[in-house]
């Protein structure tokens, strides 16, 4: 369907969404250049909107990369490869751990991914820093700077005809003894993995509620999660659906309605043809199965919206100061398009989460129309 829709979830149940896992508190802080990431004011965001704040959390700087996808690929990566050589996790968890595990057991060993841009970059540099090599499978299609992007770390990147379902399918039928696939999507059969990518989101979410809790920061009344295969918005909901929040809204390209298509279906649905939207890190044509059902039961509202909506969402945002890439601004642009239709007003209180900074300079420069 290619024109923007709003669904009412018909099967919400937010009590019922899972509680967070975490990533050991150790293990974030033991990578090179961990901090927390900024929550920062958007008054002309929340402006347009008509409501009374809109507070950002701005992970387009986030271990050094320009997403928050690092935060699942490196705990997964420790999860998976200690698992892999048959070790506990132990008490705690770093990365010199980590790497005096490889380098014990481990040195021949390949760390494997697909990826629209950001995941891929992530396994990447987590192979570099285990001095491990890398082989990203990515669409058809990828722009370069996402290409090299990926291969500055290191990594193989082979570039796979079709688009991301056929490029996981790729990095599915490499696994073996020595190639340890990292993938933030799940299938039967292969679940531990994608389920430790979700638990590492959970650092991201609890600074979030760390402010809230620590009362600089406003119990929000509308959370929005941008969704591709819904691992992050499993994520979101899972530290926010037992919160006050009156309502949390799941946002997907048009092209890519993968989830909101099963979720009027009722049960997991996989879209027909290649997706291509601009926001190239929520193109799939599956949801993950192990997100599956905190997002079908954890989302009040779920809307889809345009490249151009994204566009608007990053013009928007960059005069609130803040550099998002197309899939970092689609939770922006979900509420901008339905902003009537959401019901949205002067006494709302709102977190988005821009997951991405400019991942592709020459479009960043075309939609904003300055360097930056
Ligand atoms: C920047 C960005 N935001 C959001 C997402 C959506 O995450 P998920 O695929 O877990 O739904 C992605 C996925 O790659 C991404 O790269």
């Amino acid at each position: 369907m290619s024109t923007p829709r709003l669904t009412h979830n018909a099967h919400v149940d937010r009590a019922s969404v899972s509680k967070a896992g975490i990533a050991d508190p150790a293990f974030h802080p033991s990578l090179p250049d961990f901090a927390t990431t900024p929550l920062r004011p958007a008054p002309k965001s929340a402006q347009r909107l008509g409501v009374r704040s809109v507070l950002v959390k701005d992970e387009s700087q986030r271990l050094g990369m320009p997403s928050f996808k690092i935060l699942g690929a490196s705990w997964a990566a420790y999860r998976t490869i200690m698992a892999h050589l048959g070790l506990a996790v132990g008490a705690q968890p770093t990365l010199a751990s980590l790497r005096e595990a490889v380098a014990a057991q481990g040195s021949d060993l390949t760390l494997v991914a697909a990826t629209d841009g950001n995941h891929g970059r992530a396994v990447a540099r987590m192979a570099k820093l285990l001095g491990l090599p890398g082989i990203i499978m990515v669409p058809g299609g990828t722009v370069d700077s996402r290409i090299e992007a990926i291969r500055g770390e290191g990594a193989d990147v082979r570039v796979v005809k079709g688009g991301y379902d056929e490029a996981i399918a790729a990095s599915a039928a490499l696994s073996d003894d020595r190639h340890v696939v990292i993938s933030d999507t799940s299938w039967e059969g292969y679940t531990d993995t994608p389920g430790w990518v979700i638990d590492g989101y959970s650092t991201m979410l609890k600074e979030i509620t760390d402010e809230i809790g620590a009362g600089r920061v406003a119990e929000p009344t509308v959370v929005v999660a941008q969704m591709g295969v819904g691992a992050f918005a499993a994520a979101v909901t899972r530290e926010f659906a037992t919160r006050p929040a009156r309502m949390l809204v799941g946002v997907e390209p048009v092209s890519a309605d993968c989830i909101i298509t099963s979720a009027e279906a009722g049960r997991i649905l996989t879209i027909p043809g290649t997706q291509d939207s601009i926001m190239a890190g929520l193109n799939c044509g599956t949801p993950s199965i192990i997100a599956w059902d905190d997002v079908f039961h954890g989302y009040d509202v779920f809307v889809t919206v345009t490249d151009d909506d994204a566009r608007d969402a990053m013009r928007l945002l960059h005069d609130d100061g803040i550099a998002a890439g197309e899939s970092g601004a689609a939770g922006l642009a979900g509420l901008l398009a339905h902003a009537q239709g959401l019901g949205l007003g002067s006494q709302d209180d709102l977190i988005i989460l821009v997951t991405e900074g400019i991942t592709d300079p020459v479009a960043y420069r075309e939609i904003i129309g300055t360097d930056g």
